[in-house]
């Protein structure tokens, strides 16, 4: 009986290694810790922060190239100041940022070996951005994570696709094999240089189509196994933005504006949502747009971005709040201020997000629950809604308002159920959190 019990862990261990779907111990560390931290920053600057019209005027406008290029010897962002960022961020709640290292335009914000030249060093600012940012964060103790682009809109050797096609990149010579060494230089790089938490791929969908049938085929195979486990062997996360199923090697799985599971943006159709792996939803602050633009005020409220950040955890997933900082270098004031409020409610409330897991009741849209340990927070993110009644795990012993520490009134029915009912103060803000222990 023990022999056979031996003979079936080994041939079930044997399965695993092969599909190689058993992570490693650092790996589910990783995993877990990325998963606690719940809300960070995601970063877009670029040249397109020059042009001031979004990170994707470059393709929308169907500009020269060559002519776009040249913004690089008037990149120069003198109010550009990483320790003052990281303290928005960390002011802000948020655990860790994520920033553009290279975006489609092709042009990357640290001074790269690997290229040809199209980076950060021949500005007239020369000034190591990631590097700056790495050690600010660090100091500050806020994870840095790097955006990666898999297509690019800049370089003669990346096989154009669906959507870069339509950029006019003179005298093109597709050859993926030189284009893929390229990308693991630059990505050995970062990691060696950076030390990020997670590399964040985004653009694989250059080369998706779907088939008569609607099957997903895609024009390029690109090889993306070997760039993970490069990541893997210097033990960082994989997450890759490709609006399609996850592949076993990608460890968190990307929601783009989207609510792991409901769809809303559109890309996250075929999508089905993981429950063995950290989940987390990116979304913009500004109206549509990731890279700075300007003259489109609206931005979301802090009451927004609460809301959100709590519905995603609600959901096991982390908020990535995006911003465009401006050509020189600033966040948007708007930005900031938003920031701000959104870190007096985390001030308060941080215990209900950092670390939890769903709570399991309530209807997930005015009401939402996350739980740690024993302890149950619920979230009132509608104003209109001042009572909730749901059957708890065990008995309970107190419920209060968590922002101010007063008891909330409750009762407990017969059949177990408890109802909750809240009062709000004046100054209670939008989403009260009561916890319930
Ligand atoms: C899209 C866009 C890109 C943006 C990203 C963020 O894929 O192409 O501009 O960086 O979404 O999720």
């Amino acid at each position: 009986m023990k022999k056979l019990t031996v003979m079936l862990l080994v041939a079930a261990s044997a399965i695993c290694a092969q599909a190689g779907s058993a992570p490693e111990q650092w790996n589910v560390a990783a995993r877990k810790a990325f998963a606690a931290e719940r809300f960070g920053i995601f970063l877009h600057w670029g040249l397109y922060s020059n042009y001031a019209q979004g990170e994707w005027y470059l393709q929308t406008h169907k500009l020269d190239e060559d002519a776009y290029a040249r913004m690089m010897y008037g990149f120069c962002p003198s109010k550009f100041d990483a320790r003052e960022w990281v303290r928005v961020f960390k002011n802000a709640g948020a655990k860790y940022v994520t920033i553009t290292a290279r975006h489609h335009e092709g042009f990357s914000l640290w001074p790269t070996k690997v290229d040809d030249g199209y980076n950060i060093a021949n500005t007239p600012f020369k000034r190591d951005i990631l590097g700056e940012l790495a050690a600010a964060s660090k100091e500050a103790g806020l994870q840095l994570n790097f955006y990666y682009s898999l297509l690019d809109w800049h370089r003669k050797d990346y096989p154009a696709g669906f959507v870069t096609s339509n950029v006019k990149v003179r005298d093109r010579k597709p050859d993926y094999a030189s284009y893929k060494k390229f990308m693991m230089g630059q990505i050995t790089e970062l990691i060696d240089n950076y030390h990020p938490g997670y590399i964040w791929f985004d653009g694989e969908w250059d080369h998706h189509f779907r088939d008569d049938k609607g099957e997903l085929g895609r024009t390029l195979d690109w090889g993306l196994d070997e760039i993970f486990d490069l990541i893997h062997s210097k033990h960082v996360l994989v997450a890759n933005n490709s609006h399609q199923a996850s592949r076993p090697k990608e460890d968190i799985q990307a929601f783009e504006r989207d609510l792991p599971g409901e769809n809303s943006a559109g890309y996250s159709e075929s999508i089905t949502v993981k429950t063995d792996r950290p989940l987390e939803q990116c979304d913009v602050l500004q109206n549509g747009i990731w890279g700075y633009r300007i003259g489109e005020g609206s931005f979301r409220t802090s009451e927004e971005v609460v809301a959100m950040v709590a519905r995603a955890a609600s959901k096991n997933a982390n908020l990535l709040m995006n911003i465009g900082p401006d050509g020189s270098g600033q966040l948007p004031e708007q930005a900031v201020a938003v920031m701000d409020k959104v870190g007096d409610w985390f001030a308060k409330n941080g215990d209900s997000i950092y670390g939890t897991v769903p709570g399991g009741v309530a209807d997930g849209k005015d009401i939402v629950s996350t739980r740690k340990g024993g302890t149950l927070y619920l979230h009132f993110l509608n104003p209109e809604k001042k009572f909730l009644t749901f059957k708890p795990q065990g008995k309970v012993a107190s419920v209060r308002n968590l922002a101010t520490g007063n008891p909330v009134a409750f009762e407990v029915a017969a059949d177990g159920a408890l109802t909750v009912t809240i009062e709000r103060a004046a100054d209670d803000g939008f989403d009260v959190v009561i916890e319930v222990k």
